[in-house]
């Protein structure tokens, strides 16, 4: 094998003519595995077990889909509105994820990695007037139904470790803090659950971005086929409140 080409890949190649993901042939992974084994041997080099098909399978589940309202799928939906093709807009929908929408998974995985004592998280982050990924919610002011589930499948599976306790810990010092619960989130349980299963933070946004995908396909294809072509915002929901007319 050649040591000294320009652009190099272990995670997939073509050997004897036949493509290749991490060593196996794509054909016999078309015939033998699920699509949730083929994201975990992309991402980790092997495939996983039962159990980290499962609850890979729960997490991806978690990210697909809810409803139209959040930035990511009104994106995508205008996109397609405006007429523009699949591509450009599950790419107009991917640019409506940011560290507001999906984004709090990888920052959250990325202060439970550092191996800091909650006390000592919960003071990083707050000293510097810092909201702590992955805890919080609108409307789920108590627990995130999504988060206790995520953690109930994690405890069945034998995924709930060290990150899953430490994120519990820094919601009873948050509490402490704050003088209210502060719930963890579903991207708070994400978090925790995919650096317990060995997962490098710097993937979160990935597993968001995976299960979103599905999503815009789906709500992208409604817009296409159910609505009228340009979509727009109401007259009675736009407020003009900048200099009243002029002349130059
Ligand atoms: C999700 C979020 C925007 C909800 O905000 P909200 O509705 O304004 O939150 P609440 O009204 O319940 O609480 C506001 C108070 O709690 C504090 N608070 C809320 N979430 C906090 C967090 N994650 N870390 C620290 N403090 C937090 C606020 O600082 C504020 O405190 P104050 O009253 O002393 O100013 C917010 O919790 C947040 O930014 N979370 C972090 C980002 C995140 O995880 N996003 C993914 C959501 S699924």
């Amino acid at each position: 094998m050649s040591m000294d080409k320009k652009w190099k890949t272990a995670i997939s190649g073509i050997i004897d003519g036949e493509a290749h993901i991490h060593g196996y042939k794509v054909t016999e992974l078309i015939d033998k595995i699920g699509f949730t084994d083929a994201i975990w041997l992309e991402l980790k080099g092997e495939l996983p077990t039962e159990k980290e098909r499962a609850m890979l399978d729960g997490i991806l589940i978690s990210t697909i889909d809810n409803g139209l309202g959040p930035p990511s799928v009104t994106n995508a939906r205008n996109s397609a509105s405006a007429g523009n093709p699949m591509q450009a807009s599950v790419a107009a929908g991917v640019l409506g994820v940011g560290d507001s929408h999906g984004g709090a998974i990888e920052e959250c995985a990325r202060l439970l990695q550092m191996g800091l004592t909650a006390e000592k998280l919960v003071e990083k982050v707050i000293s510097s007037g810092d909201r702590i990924a992955g805890f919080g919610h609108k409307i789920y002011k108590d627990a995130d139904p999504r988060a206790t589930q995520i953690f109930e499948k994690a405890k069945k599976l034998g995924f709930y470790g060290e990150h899953c306790e430490l994120t519990v810990a820094v919601e009873k010092v948050l509490e402490e803090k704050k003088g209210k619960k502060i719930p963890i989130n579903v991207d708070g349980a994400i978090a925790a659950v995919v650096s317990d299963m060995g997962f490098d933070y710097r993937l979160g946004k990935g597993f968001f971005l995976i299960g979103r995908v599905v999503g815009l396909v789906a709500h992208i294809f409604e817009e296409m086929v159910r609505e009228k072509p340009y979509r727009r915002i109401a007259d009675e929901e736009i407020e003009y409140d900048g200099e009243p007319a002029r002349k130059i």
